[in-house]
């Protein structure tokens, strides 16, 4: 006998039981906290912001499933089981949603759309002049699933893309940097976005220090910061100083240092930013529970699982 638990604590477990028991009616779904059944025989467990101490309470776990592309908060509890592996949701629905986000704000930066939208409110015929996409340098922090997708993506539109990440990657039209050649990529870049996953080491990141290094050779005078990684990679405070004195020239922000970004916070009225609530990319239930109830039959056949986690490197 073996089960299966969703551990959701900020998502509609009625709507997430019915996509997996739709997906594999055979599964035995079970609910935290609350329909947990016999706790011996969880074997496999799906979660999105597990409370600390939750996963340990199942003595039996063989697998946990991320059904986010980020698992910093399930490796955020330290009582976590170290031998149970860990996958984290990676479709390719996730993957193009991103993509439609980053490509949507770089062209909503590029085209100037906030200014157009003014214009219009206030009745203001001003076609002011424009630039071509190739005079934008688009530089992405984190090419992995997601960075790798929207830089291609990004290149289709004609704006010169470079990457940079831990390991150097090879994608046709991308300039990719790795490791220690982060200042050369910041500093050849005029729209910065982030799609790095949330580990001690990009804690923090994404602060003045940082922004002081990015190009100011492009159309705009100063540069431009698109975050859709984790809220813990930006210095908030420092993106507010570099907006007000002129480092930065505007920001578009989904993912904050507090979730729900508290309503004192000076970044939801600021004029240079654009704000959405961690939206950039979600999937539906059903094409997520297909890909866990894929793994899932991996494991039981004893098969190689698809995007492990490397619990040391964090993501
Ligand atoms: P991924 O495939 O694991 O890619 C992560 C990338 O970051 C890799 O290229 C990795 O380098 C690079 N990286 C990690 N640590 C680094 C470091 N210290 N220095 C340089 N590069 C580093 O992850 P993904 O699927 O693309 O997702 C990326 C992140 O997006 C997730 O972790 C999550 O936080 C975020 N996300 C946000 C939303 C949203 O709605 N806002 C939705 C989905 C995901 P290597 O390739 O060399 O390992
Ligand atoms: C969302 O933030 C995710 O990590 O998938």
């Amino acid at each position: 006998m073996s089960a299966f638990v969703f551990v959701l604590p900020t998502w509609p477990t009625d709507v997430w039981k019915n996509a997996m028991t739709k997906v594999a009616p055979d599964l035995d779904v079970r609910i935290w906290p609350n329909h947990l059944g016999r706790i011996e025989e969880i074997k496999y467990a799906a979660a999105w912001l597990p409370p600390a101490n939750v996963m340990k309470s199942f003595p039996n776990l063989k697998l946990i499933c991320s059904l986010g592309a980020g698992v910093d908060a399930i490796l955020g509890d330290p009582t976590l089981p170290t031998d149970v592996p860990i996958v984290r949701v990676n479709t390719a629905d996730l993957t193009n949603r991103m993509s439609e986000y980053i490509v949507l704000h770089v062209l909503m930066h590029h085209r100037q759309q906030r200014r157009l939208d003014a214009n219009q409110k206030s009745k203001i015929w001003d076609s002011f002049p424009t630039h071509a996409a190739s005079a934008l340098n688009v530089g992405i922090m984190g090419m992995g699933v997601m960075g790798a997708d929207a830089a291609v993506k990004l290149t289709m539109l004609g704006f010169n893309v470079l990457g940079w990440s831990r390991t150097r990657k090879s994608i046709p039209n991308v300039k990719c940097f790795a490791g220690q050649e982060l200042d050369a990529f910041l500093g050849q870049t005029d729209i910065l976005i982030s799609l790095l996953p949330a580990t001690a080491e990009t804690d923090g990141i994404i602060n003045r220090a940082l922004i002081q290094k990015l190009s100011h050779k492009g159309p705009f005078g100063a540069p431009i910061f698109i975050n859709a990684g984790r809220g813990r990679q930006q210095v908030e405070a420092d993106l507010v100083t570099c907006l007000n004195n002129g480092e930065l020239y505007a920001a578009t922000l989904d993912v904050f240092n507090k979730e729900p970004l508290p309503e004192a916070s000076p970044l939801w009225a600021h004029p240079k930013v654009t704000l959405t609530p961690h939206a950039a990319a979600d999937s539906d239930p059903e094409t997520i529970c297909r890909y866990v109830h894929q793994q899932i039959m991996r494991f039981e056949n004893g098969e190689a699982l698809d995007n492990l986690v490397n619990r040391t490197r964090g993501y």
